[in-house]
């Protein structure tokens, strides 16, 4: 058995992109997996892939609904086993100039992408702080740690994973638990193929220094990682973004 040991991870965006990558490199590392989302045809299609399996739990889940978030992982933690580990990767994107971004959709975003991520990280740090051990994974963007154009909501939504973080590893860590974010740049996920336009797409590819978009499964190898508590046990409040580069460069010099 791999550095999961059995233990039980909870993944949320888990059908797709980073989160389904994820899903799969934690299976193989020996994790039980509870893979949530809300798009139901991908949650069929995952329950379809993992059928059969006792080590894969897929649940339907809005992030942003409070009272559901409590109950599942609650639920969770008694039916499937103690919960150890947290991925909050569920999230959703919008590029739009200042001047056409709405009170509405910059309300939305934040409700998904902060709101969602504390709520489901706060109630499963409730279980793990109990038995005092455990590891959440927030997956912010270099979004949020720069100030992209076109990302009024977006960016501000992920510089507040950023601090919440932060936040949250001080809070927990007298409970004998770490919490991290990853910041990816451009992976190719279903989300980006929706969001980058072609030039966007040149944009980023000039301004990463390894002049490539990431896979899923890079991100994913980062998450696993910080989950580990043997090899990140003195990690926590960190952000490491997992990017080519390119919060890093300067001037890129091409042949
Ligand atoms: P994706 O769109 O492929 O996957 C996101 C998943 O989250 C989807 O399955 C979606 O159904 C789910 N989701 C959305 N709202 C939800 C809700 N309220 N409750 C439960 N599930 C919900 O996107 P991708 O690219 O895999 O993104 C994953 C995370 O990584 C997001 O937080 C995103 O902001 C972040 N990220 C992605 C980057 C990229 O280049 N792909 C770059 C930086 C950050």
């Amino acid at each position: 058995m791999g550095d999961g040991q059995g233990r039980v991870a909870v993944v949320t965006g888990g059908v797709s992109g980073i989160g389904q990558a994820t899903v799969s490199y934690l299976l193989e590392e020996g994790w039980r997996v509870v893979v949530i989302d809300l798009d139901t045809p991908a949650l069929a299609a995952a329950r379809a892939v993992f059928s059969g399996r006792k080590d894969v739990r897929v649940e339907a889940l809005d992030v942003t609904d409070e009272a559901r978030v409590d109950r599942l992982i609650e639920t969770i933690d008694q039916s499937f086993g103690p919960i150890h580990g947290v991925v909050n990767s569920a999230g959703i994107a919008a590029d739009h100039h200042l001047f056409n971004t709405s009170a509405a959709l910059f309300r939305k975003i934040l409700d998904v992408n902060v709101i969602g991520t504390f709520l489901v990280g706060r109630a499963a740090a409730r279980k793990m702080a109990e038995r005092g051990t455990g590891a959440i994974v927030n997956i912010a963007s270099i979004s949020g740690l720069r100030g992209s154009k076109g990302r009024s909501a977006y960016g501000a939504s992920k510089g507040a994973v950023v601090t919440l973080t932060q936040v949250m590893a001080n809070d927990l860590a007298e409970h004998g638990l770490r919490v991290n974010a990853v910041a990816p740049g451009p992976i190719e996920t279903p989300m980006v193929k929706a969001v980058h336009t072609d030039a966007d797409r040149e944009l980023y590819h000039r301004f990463t220094p390894m002049n490539r978009y990431g896979e899923p499964r890079e991100i994913a190898s980062v998450v696993a990682f910080l989950l580990d508590e043997k090899r990140a046990s003195y990690v926590t409040g960190e952000i490491i973004a997992v990017d080519g580069g390119y919060r890093g460069a300067g001037i890129i010099v091409r042949d």
